[in-house]
């Protein structure tokens, strides 16, 4: 028998519980095809939570997430939630739980789907062959750092502070070789090394870090040239990582690489093999409840999660493979269909993408 591996599932709000589901008759395909053997435990988180708990993260959500190897999370916010006071916002979980579990990456790939190049706003041959993961330090940088008011020599003044110490860079720069030594070798890291400290640190750490990794093939890109070349050559990049703040801007600039946000997967890792899964789209309350949601960008994320927390890359390539013929057969949620009225469902996309597992 394998070892039966735990997953915590919060499923959310809006069409959380409807992308998650289909996640879930994916992971359930994958044991029968492959021998994994996977027990899911459910969890209240969010909206929901706060309505049946009073908290959007209650202590046994936490729990079951801790107990876990690995956590799918569907998504979470609404209207409903949105005059609350901060403490009782679903965005507040969300934040509250990273924290908790202490992740401090978040890794995001943009992949162009050749049949979907059409979607997107650039020409396909620039984007041919697009395959690239964002891995972006979560817990330091400017956002984090001291910030304060003060009365200056012209009035008023703000003022942010950027600092980052070496564990923090040296944890998250290993993840990122480690990332690359299981893609195709190439890391290209991020900063701004011509002016900032901070960089100065980030480009030291990682020219270290490099002598561990003698196979990976590593570039220093200074950022403003990163956000340039994402646009000119997206193709010729695999893993990009960098700093909190640069990795905010230019994970969301990948991302528009590739067109739809419903099939953006992310993870958050933090020390070893835990990590946390969850579409990068919010809980869509445009569209809930109505069996419309995209659901490929949740089942990518179980894809990452099987990849990066089990390394069961054979189910997660199957998977990945999965999804590319149902788009390649021509099969459109209506978020990536050109026909709206040719477009299926989630729950429709769902079996596709299960019937469509080999292994
Ligand atoms: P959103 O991502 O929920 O929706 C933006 C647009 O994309 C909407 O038109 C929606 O219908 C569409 N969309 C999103 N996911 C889709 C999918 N899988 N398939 C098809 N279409 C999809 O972002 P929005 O509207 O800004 O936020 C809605 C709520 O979600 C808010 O309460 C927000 O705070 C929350 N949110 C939660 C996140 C999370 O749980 N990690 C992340 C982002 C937003
Ligand atoms: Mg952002």
């Amino acid at each position: 028998m394998p070892e039966v591996k735990k997953i915590a599932v919060i499923s959310g709000d809006g069409i959380g519980p409807e992308v998650v589901a289909e996640a879930e008759k994916v992971l359930k395909r994958t044991e029968e095809l492959f021998g994994y053997s996977f027990e899911t435990e459910h969890a209240l988180f969010g909206g929901i939570a706060i309505d049946e708990k009073g908290t959007p993260l209650p202590e046994e959500t936490l729990s079951v997430c801790k107990n876990a190897d690995a956590v799918l999370l569907g998504a979470v916010g609404g209207p409903k939630w949105d005059s609350n006071p901060k403490e009782l916002r679903p965005e507040t979980g969300l934040l509250g739980i990273r924290k908790a579990l202490g992740l401090f990456s978040n890794l995001r790939p943009a992949v162009v789907f050749d049949c979907l190049k059409d979607a997107s706003t650039l020409k396909p041959e620039v984007l041919e062959g697009t395959d690239l993961m964002v891995v972006r330090e979560l817990t330091g940088g400017i956002y984090f750092g001291e910030k304060f008011r003060r009365q200056g020599e012209h009035g008023e003044e703000a003022v942010d502070t950027c600092a980052y110490n070496v564990v923090e860079v040296e944890r998250i720069v290993r993840q990122a070789f480690e990332i690359a030594q299981k893609r195709s070798k190439k890391l290209a890291s991020v900063d701004k090394a011509n002016v900032l400290e901070t960089s100065r640190l980030w480009r030291e750490v990682v020219i270290r870090v490099s002598a561990d990794y003698p196979d990976v093939e590593l570039e220093h890109v200074l950022v403003d040239n990163c956000a340039m070349q994402l646009l000119r050559r997206p193709a010729s990049f695999d893993v990009i990582v960098t700093e909190n703040m640069f990795g905010d801007i230019l994970s969301d600039e990948a991302a528009m690489l590739t067109g739809s946000i419903g099939m953006l997967a992310s993870a958050s890792m933090g020390e070893g093999a835990f990590g946390l899964f969850e579409p990068v789209h919010g809980s869509a309350p445009d569209i809930a409840g109505q069996n419309l949601a995209n659901p490929i960008a949740t089942v990518l994320s179980l894809a990452m999660m099987l990849r990066l927390t089990f390394g069961y890359s054979d189910a997660a390539d199957a998977i990945e493979a999965a999804v590319s013929q149902v788009l390649n057969d021509g099969h459109r949620t209506s978020d990536i269909a050109v026909d709206k009225s040719k477009a299926i469902g989630t729950r429709e996309m769902g079996d596709l993408i299960v019937a469509a597992i080999k292994k």
